[in-house]
């Protein structure tokens, strides 16, 4: 039932952390609403945000995007559009938005500028529009505009859920984000558009010979991740994560057509990891849909890793964030 009862116009402001994934996500069983073949878990990034405006007039006669100043148009504005569709069929208004998001990290390298661009749009909407969802209806509405937004809305250390339906498919916090003083150190190799979104990568998972292996082993190794967080166990952190992050690649490049998103320096970067954890580092890598390489450590270790990654040619600049907090309404908008 909608509570909406403003006359003429209605906004609101969210910022949302984007995310790293530990266990990744990779395929859907239902690509329209975004239900993940797996369950994922993932750290949320303190330093990497989005901060969204929305404002519902019954006066605009087209919604309206725009994204670090500029204008968006087609696929982008059209799957905003969707989503959009979705919260104002829930809140019963037929007014068109303007949309105006902030990201303080590059867009669309595999950095999670969805995750946090929709769990921020969710948020900042249902609150123009005066719906009270609780924190699991609005990471299930998040979902719908991107899978691995679902993860943006709680904060810290969080698991989705895969489910069968669309209610049971959302992401909860399983530890604060102080919790453990992880660290992210996230290698900047490229910094351009990549070329496969994986919005698109998700309908491809199906075609690869190892995504049935993948997904039949996940929960497994969603129990051992879950479990070195909890006990702050980096050694067996460090395999769980490697070896997943590995599966997710294998199904990329062995999908047809194939997704090869590695740079050879993206290669450079995983050998050398594992050289230095060999040497006593507490140090493992993992990585997204991009040739960007996410190096997970703890605070102590943060200087030494930086000297040391940024000696490898090729590397470009580090972002280091900590673990983030969930998505917050921003009452005095910037
Ligand atoms: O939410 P999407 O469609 O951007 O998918 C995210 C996919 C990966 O980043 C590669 C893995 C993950 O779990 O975040």
């Amino acid at each position: 039932m909608s509570n909406f009862s403003a006359t003429s116009a209605a906004k609101a402001c969210a910022a949302a952390c984007a995310n790293i994934a530990f266990i990744k996500y990779w395929g859907n069983r239902d690509h329209r609403i975004n239900l993940p073949s797996n369950g994922s878990i993932s750290m949320n990034l303190a330093m990497l945000k989005t901060v969204t405006h929305v404002e519902f007039d019954k006066g605009f006669t087209s919604d309206e995007l725009i994204i670090n100043d500029v204008l968006v148009t087609g696929p982008g504005l059209f799957r905003m559009q969707r989503f959009l569709d979705q919260v104002r069929r829930i809140a019963e208004v037929q007014w068109y938005a303007r949309v105006y998001s902030q990201n303080n990290f590059p867009m669309s390298a595999g950095l999670a500028s969805s995750a946090s661009g929709y769990a921020a749009l969710s948020l900042a909407s249902t609150k123009a529009l005066n719906l009270h969802l609780n924190d699991r209806e609005l990471s299930s509405l998040a979902r719908l505009g991107s899978g691995s937004a679902a993860r943006s809305i709680p904060g810290g250390f969080v698991e989705w859920y895969a489910s069968e339906t669309h209610e049971g498919s959302f992401a909860a916090s399983f530890a604060d984000p102080d919790y453990w003083d992880l660290v992210d150190v996230i290698v900047i190799v490229q910094d351009a558009a990549k070329e496969t979104a994986s919005s698109q990568g998700h309908v491809l998972a199906d075609t690869s010979p190892i995504q049935p292996v993948r997904t039949k082993g996940a929960s497994g190794r969603l129990a051992v991740c879950r479990q070195a967080i909890l006990e702050r166990d980096f050694s067996a952190f460090s395999e769980v994560v490697e070896l997943d992050s590995m599966l997710m690649h294998a199904a990329m490049m062995t999908s047809t057509p194939a997704l090869i998103y590695w740079e050879p320096v993206t290669l450079q970067i995983i050998k050398s990891v594992k050289k230095w954890r060999g040497e006593g580092l507490q140090v493992c890598s993992t990585i997204d849909a991009g040739a960007n390489v996410h190096l997970l450590c703890l605070t102590k270790d943060v200087p030494e890793i930086q000297e040391l990654v940024r000696k490898i040619p090729g590397v470009l600049s580090l972002i280091i964030s900590q673990a983030g907090g969930p998505a917050q309404i921003i009452e005095k908008a910037p």
